[in-house]
């Protein structure tokens, strides 16, 4: 195994080799853009530790990786079109710095290269990645509408809630773990606790995300309180419901439907304080953190090997960005 470093060296010289400046300029410009902005590569870095970890070279699984993170930045274009978003990871969002149709474009381009960067393996393999990447996809555009559909609603339940992250966010952190497994061609076993663990985690991180979202600083790269903007039913607005007494309730929602944005932003965090939504959702990242290490049990590794992922995962969570 290599260091969490090396891996990323690695990747980062492979995508560097694959996307070099083409015409037209508007279409290929705004993909190297995304792709060079950085971000914390957790995808295809999972990709490539699962294949290494099972015992197989890494390198045979950098493809898959890279097809991973391209879907994850088209996925990105995308939503911070939907989200009106302005800043992705400290710099300005593809729409801003070009135009909509810009993104709209680069954006199917980068789905279409996610698709043909997995031409090359085997076609028994093949044919598994594929599957595992277009049942989630259409997962992530189901979590994505029901995202915006609950934009427009005032109650969401918690149910509702968590299968619209899993959906959206987590089932891809899961077919990172298990595209790497299929290139390892470990037993279908190890290739769904890996996806379960990463299912686990990755309910955990989008937690994170929102509450970052809210409370993190300028270091997440995003506009601060941009969820609350656009109205987002994020777990720290229905947690903070489920908690609130009668008149913290119609405080809350009240400030919801406030247009006035600094206003807003300040007057909803407030309530989610005094509400201890921000202690309950801390807790709550922790329990999926401690279901997704538990699931680690499972798969049939070396010791060393589990504390590598178990370490992996508790530096993400760990995260301010
Ligand atoms: C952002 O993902 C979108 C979510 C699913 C929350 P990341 O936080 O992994 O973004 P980058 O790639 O590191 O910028
Ligand atoms: C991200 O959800 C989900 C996808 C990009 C598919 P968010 O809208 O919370 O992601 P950020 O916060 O903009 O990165
Ligand atoms: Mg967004
Ligand atoms: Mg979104
Ligand atoms: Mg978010």
């Amino acid at each position: 195994m290599l260091s969490i470093e090396e891996y990323k060296t690695a990747f980062l010289q492979h995508i560097e080799k694959i996307f070099t400046p083409k015409e037209p300029i508007h279409l290929y410009e705004p993909i190297q853009y995304i792709l060079n902005l950085g971000g914390k590569r957790i995808r295809p870095l999972l990709t490539l530790i699962a294949t290494d970890i099972f015992g197989k070279d890494y390198c045979k699984a950098l493809n898959a990786a890279t097809a991973i993170e391209v879907f994850h930045n088209f996925s990105l274009i995308h939503d911070d079109i939907m989200d009106n978003a302005s800043l992705r990871r400290g710099k300005p969002t593809v729409h801003q710095k070009w135009d909509t149709n810009v993104g709209i474009l680069s954006g199917d381009a980068m789905l279409i290269i996610a698709y043909k960067l997995l031409e090359d393996y085997p076609s028994e393999i093949f044919q598994e990645l594929v599957k595992t990447l277009s049942e989630t996809a259409l997962k992530v555009c189901e979590g994505q509408q029901m995202d915006m559909d609950f934009e427009k609603l005032q109650e969401v339940s918690i149910e509702a809630y968590m299968q619209m992250i899993s959906y959206k966010t987590s089932v891809l952190i899961g077919a990172a773990l298990q595209m790497g497994s299929i290139i390892s061609e470990t037993t279908k076993e190890n290739q769904m606790n890996m996806y379960n663990f990463g299912l686990n985690l990755g309910i955990a991180f989008q937690l994170q995300d929102d509450y970052l979202d809210t409370f993190g600083d300028a270091s997440f790269g995003k506009k601060i309180g941009g969820d609350i903007i656009e109205n987002k039913k994020t777990i720290l607005y229905l947690k903070s419901l489920a908690l609130s007494n009668e008149k913290q309730r119609e405080e809350l929602l009240r400030a919801y439907a406030l247009n006035e944005v600094d206003n807003k932003i300040a007057r909803v965090r407030e309530i989610f304080q005094i509400t201890n939504a921000d202690k309950a959702v801390r807790q709550l990242i922790e329990n999926y953190t401690q279901k997704a290490l538990m699931i680690l049990e499972k798969i049939t590794i070396g010791d060393d090997k589990r504390e590598y992922l178990r370490t992996f995962a508790l530096q993400l969570m760990d995260r301010k960005i």
